[in-house]
């Protein structure tokens, strides 16, 4: 395992070797973070988009592409939310071993999930084929810039070398002090906690919409910490979001995380960030934005 500063360090540092390795092309998904397609472009990669259906990311497409890696979602798309099929996953597998593929698999919000059994890692299918990703950023705070890298034993020397040229290794103290959370099992209980207790901001934030903007549709809500609200007919992203901000709460469109074909308007709402006790008041500044009157519920636990 090799640590870096965050997901996106470690994102570079695979863009920078597979490029130097002879890769021009990277497969991204459709949907997604802009940061991260920023960074494999300023790597000297041009982007090929992997449309995503229900079943997640079409990794069948990975073939007709001359793409030489791909970065997935696999556990929990981002942002839409839903898993990715056995099927496509096999799909990817496939891809990857018959052309020397690289799989990146961003597992970013792998210690919340809700409402089904966890789902396996990609890497266990192929780990020859398959970097895992996981960082610190969402089970405790993006501040730490701390994430880990599961490597191909074929990738390792020179993942390792690209580090070092980058001088962005986590300083040794926050390892250090990770590790130790670790073995003396805080982090498990920490994610224990607050899974429950993301769980129960999920349920109260989906129940609310349910009963209060009944025309509003959320999904994406097995895992992590935001989901999916897709807009009442004929509400606009951008005037949900304004309206919205008029209450005090930074949403945002699913727009700016789109970049091939057409979604219907919708919100991507992270429920992760209010402190306990305003979250109450803030689901309900919500609900009174997406059905444009004002909010009902005090500011309180
Ligand atoms: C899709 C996705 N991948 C990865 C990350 C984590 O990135 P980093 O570890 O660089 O903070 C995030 C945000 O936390 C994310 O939304």
């Amino acid at each position: 395992v090799v640590i870096c500063a965050g997901f996106s360090h470690g994102l570079a540092i695979l863009c920078e070797v597979l490029r130097q390795r002879g890769a021009a092309e990277l497969a991204v998904e459709e949907c997604g973070l802009a940061a991260h397609r920023d960074i494999v472009t300023g790597a000297g990669l041009r982007l090929v988009n992997l449309p995503v259906g229900d079943d997640g990311a079409q990794t069948a497409q990975l073939s007709g592409t001359s793409a030489g890696a791909a970065l997935l979602t696999p556990a929990h798309q981002f942002p839409l939310g839903m898993p990715l099929a056995a099927k496509r996953r096999a799909d990817a597998v496939a891809w990857a071993a018959a052309t020397g593929g690289t799989v990146i698999e961003d597992d970013y919000d792998g210690e919340y999930r809700y409402d089904r059994q966890p789902l396996g890692a990609m890497q266990s299918l192929a780990p020859e084929h398959v970097v895992y990703a996981g960082t610190a950023s969402k089970a405790l705070a993006p501040g730490l810039r701390l994430g880990w890298l599961a490597v191909p034993a074929s990738l390792m020397a020179e993942v390792v070398s690209t580090r070092t040229l980058t001088q962005r290794a986590p300083s040794t103290l926050d390892q250090l002090t990770l590790a130790e959370f670790i073995n003396a099992g805080g982090y498990d209980r920490h994610v224990r906690r607050s899974r429950i207790a993301y769980r129960r901001r999920r349920d109260l934030l989906a129940a609310a919409l349910r009963e209060q903007v009944p025309s509003a549709a959320v999904s994406g809500v097995a895992a992590g910490l935001h989901m999916v609200v897709t807009l009442p007919t004929g509400q606009q992203e951008t005037e949900a979001v304004a309206s919205a901000a008029r209450r005090g709460l930074a949403v945002q469109g699913l727009g700016p995380y789109s970049f091939q074909g057409s979604r219907p308007p919708a919100l991507v709402v992270g429920y992760g960030t209010p402190p306990q006790h305003a979250f109450t008041g803030a689901v309900a500044r919500l609900c009174a934005a997406l059905a444009d009157r004002e909010a009902t519920v005090p500011d309180q636990g």
